[in-house]
């Protein structure tokens, strides 16, 4: 009876203490035998008991092993797959965010707070929207300023030498006031170097609503490069774009306290960061706005150029190279 108490209060960490209960109460020489020997020196009145008792303590035993060793098998067999299941996990490797992405959300979210949307077009594009509509016919010689590659020809279409393409479908699909930036990829036929790239990414803003003057772009300009350089001193240089009318050219003064700031300055503390000007009248008649009753201003910049200043990345090529040893490093960036 004390065996039965014991059997039933049997548990075990491991396969192999199931199998040495298993030999003490079921095996050969175990304790079973021993009793099931001892029954003939029972006495008869005795017999019934203690046969029952014996009987009940076998049945129990062998339950007892059978329910183990199954409780067993099950985590073997999970163990076997999967190691074992009470280490602590190994944490999943975190990816981390393109420079290109990083510098992108950066302008995106400077420009957001001023009340300008982000929009997006198509980087396949016609002959309208990437030029004509841009105040750039046919045969005009500025259309040599961007080397486009051409993907058929007459209807001419072609890969967006730049977002200015995506401004002109804003325009012919929303009524001022217009507020809105463009990011995204732009293609222009040039050798590839550490400088430039046959494939880089611009971001275009484009504000049109009635009274718009450059002042207000002016003032666009200097809250922009504080928020994403901490450094306020611009200046605009006069600058041709066939779309804009005045156009210039934007540069930072980045200073001259370091040997980088001398290289990227070419020893004159300036840098230029971007395009911008008054939207071409044209323009705006292009796009089905009246340019009597409304003016606006746009700019364009490099997001590459930026990203590469901003990170301190010596060749533009390593953007597109998808080496994780460089994709890693902006692990610690947002
Ligand atoms: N679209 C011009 C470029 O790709 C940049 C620009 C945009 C200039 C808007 C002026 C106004 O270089």
């Amino acid at each position: 009876k004390e065996h039965i108490a014991e059997v039933e209060a049997f548990t075990a960490k491991t396969k192999e203490e199931v199998e040495s209960f298993r030999i003490k109460y079921l095996g050969n020489k175990g304790l079973l035998k021993e009793f099931f020997a001892e029954f003939k020196n029972v006495a008869n009145d005795q017999k019934k008991e203690f046969g029952q008792t014996i009987n009940t303590l076998k049945s129990k035993a062998e339950e007892k092993v059978i329910t183990l060793k199954e409780s067993f098998e099950g985590k073997e067999e999970i163990q076997g797959v999967y190691g074992d299941l009470s280490r602590p996990g190994e944490p999943i490797p975190l990816g981390s965010r393109h420079p290109i992405s990083l510098t992108k959300n950066k302008i995106i979210e400077i420009f957001s707070r001023i009340g300008f949307n982000v929009s997006e077009g198509p980087e396949i594009e016609d002959d309208w929207h990437n030029f004509t509509a841009l105040n750039l016919p046919e045969y005009h010689p500025a259309r040599d300023m961007q080397d486009t590659f051409f993907i058929q020809t007459n209807p001419d279409i072609l890969l967006r030498t730049h977002t200015s393409s995506v401004q002109v479908r804003y325009m012919e699909n929303n009524k001022p006031p217009i507020r809105t930036i463009s990011p995204g990829r732009v293609y222009r036929n040039e050798a590839i170097s550490a400088r430039s790239h046959c494939f880089f990414h611009q971001v275009e803003g484009l504000y049109v609503d009635k009274g718009v003057s450059f002042a207000d772009l002016k003032q666009t300009l200097q809250y922009f490069t504080t928020e994403m350089f901490g450094k306020s001193k611009i200046r605009l240089r006069p600058s041709y774009f066939p779309f804009t009318e005045p156009s210039a050219e934007v540069d930072v003064y980045w200073g001259l306290e370091t040997e980088t700031d001398y290289k990227m300055t070419k020893g004159t503390g300036w840098l230029e960061i971007m395009g911008c000007g008054m939207v071409d009248p044209n323009v705006l008649e292009n796009c089905g706005i009246d340019s009597e009753e409304y003016s606006g201003f746009a700019f364009g910049m490099g997001i590459d150029r930026i990203a590469l200043l901003l990170h301190q990345i010596p060749d533009i090529r390593m953007l597109s190279e998808n080496d994780i040893r460089f994709l890693d490093q902006f692990k610690s960036s947002l």
